[in-house]
């Protein structure tokens, strides 16, 4: 197949997820344009709607605005998070500081994901919880006074890092943190610069002073470079032309996936570079090449963690033998991501094993044929999409609508790519 032609992906998911907790804790008007508006978005959106945040409807076609409150309301009901990680653990933080009680919950994959990754160190900081399924949801949270931290994260995340920096914002109490290895995206700290916050990095530990104060702010979401891989995925196992991708997020701490394909062989390129908010935009050059497999370390993966299913299915195409090192957090993600990645490789015809907490993974030339099961995990579902545009593919995906977790219309553009590659 060929892929010729420009297109864009939606928001990124991370960034629109902490713009619209930072504008409903900002006393006036925000508005920000490329808005996320899939599934997860909206599931922000409607709990800080519920904490008293007016927020317009997430629109493709306008920019959301939100008018803020200094601090949150008590809620009616609970706060439902979906699918939705982010939501839940960066509300936690943020709730950690009102002094009410609220509960959250989820859908039946979010009440299995660990929370007390956050909730362990919310507590030291004066937050209590009430737990009402272990280290599940639902849980209650009931803010404190809250005191300073210093804390040593036992595994890197993004979300249990931003959590405690945004409790530090809303108590206003400063933090010190650390993550055992690799850097986990940094959008937290690069937005509460923007507002003035103390967030500097010394010898591998934040340190975050509540020196800043939240204003109604205007902003551009880039497009998210996690939606991109799978369209930079699709161009790299086309035979021929090349594929632009327009206006795409490139924060150093989110395109691992880009270094480690290039070791595969890929030549991409980041062209029209500029500074949106403190965060670099590009646009992507894909064009097709033949991948070899490569070793991504246990450093690497914080840096690359959502791209793991795209590079996973790419490396059973490439040359040789593929290992992810220490890749066991894939285990609490929207799904058993470790365990139905494997498998699902196998159920196309691929070679793919999990050793101990890392995923090995045999390149071949097979033409990819079987039922993939995703246990509705939106990266899984696009990954196998992506694999299913090879020529001769037959890939029966149990559930592609859950794409719309994070990338409302993937399987449209996805065709659309490879549509414009047949003519
Ligand atoms: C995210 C952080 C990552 C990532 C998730 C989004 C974020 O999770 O997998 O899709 O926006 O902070 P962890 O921080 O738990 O690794």
């Amino acid at each position: 197949m060929r892929v010729a032609g420009s297109v864009r992906v939606p928001g990124d998911k991370s960034i629109t997820h902490r713009v619209l907790l930072l504008a409903s804790l900002a006393p006036g008007k925000s508005r920000i344009a490329g808005t996320l508006t899939s599934l997860d978005a909206r599931s922000t959106a409607r709990v800080l709607r519920q904490l008293g945040a007016e927020i317009s409807p997430l629109r493709l076609d306008g920019a959301t605005t939100v008018q803020g409150r200094a601090r949150f309301r008590r809620p009616n009901g609970h706060l439902f998070c979906g699918n939705s990680g982010t939501t839940t653990r960066l509300l936690l933080g943020l709730l950690s500081a009102h002094r009410f009680s609220a509960t959250l919950t989820g859908d039946r994959s979010l009440r299995r994901r660990p929370m007390r990754r956050v909730t362990t160190p919310l507590m030291a900081m004066g937050a209590r919880f009430v737990e009402r399924n272990g280290d599940g949801l639902p849980l209650t949270v009931r803010g404190e006074r809250l005191h300073p931290i210093s804390y040593d994260m036992p595994v890197s995340s993004a979300q249990v890092k931003s959590a405690i920096l945004l409790a530090g914002m809303a108590g206003e109490v400063e933090v010190a943190l650390s993550e055992p290895h690799g850097r986990s995206r940094d959008h937290t700290e690069r937005l509460l610069r923007a507002f003035g916050y103390g967030v500097i990095e010394r010898e591998g530990r934040i340190y975050f002073a509540p020196s800043g104060r939240l204003e109604p702010f205007h902003l551009e979401v880039p497009g998210d470079p996690s939606s991109a891989a799978f369209l930079v995925g699709a161009a790299l196992l086309a035979d021929a032309g090349e594929l632009q991708i327009e206006g795409v997020g490139v924060n150093p701490t989110r395109t691992g996936f880009l270094e480690v394909l290039a070791r595969m062989g890929a030549k991409t390129q980041v062209d029209n570079l500029s500074t949106r908010f403190g965060e670099p935009v590009g646009d992507l050059l894909i064009r097709p090449a033949r991948l070899r497999a490569t070793e991504i370390t246990a450093g690497e993966i914080p840096g690359l963690i959502d791209e793991i299913p795209l590079l996973a299915v790419l490396a059973s195409r490439a040359a040789g033998t593929t290992t992810f090192r220490q890749v066991g957090e894939l285990r609490v993600k929207e799904s058993d991501r470790l365990g139905l990645l494997a498998e699902s490789l196998r159920a196309v015809g691929a070679r793919a094993e999990v050793l101990g907490d890392d995923l090995v993974v045999e390149g071949s030339d097979r033409v990819p044929r079987g039922k993939v099961r995703t246990a509705a995990d939106h990266r899984l579902a696009m990954a196998f999409a992506v694999l299913g545009t090879l020529p001769g593919a037959r890939i029966n995906i149990d559930d592609m609508a859950c794409a719309a977790v994070s990338f409302p219309g993937f399987p449209e553009v996805l065709r659309g790519i490879a549509v414009r590659s047949r003519r």
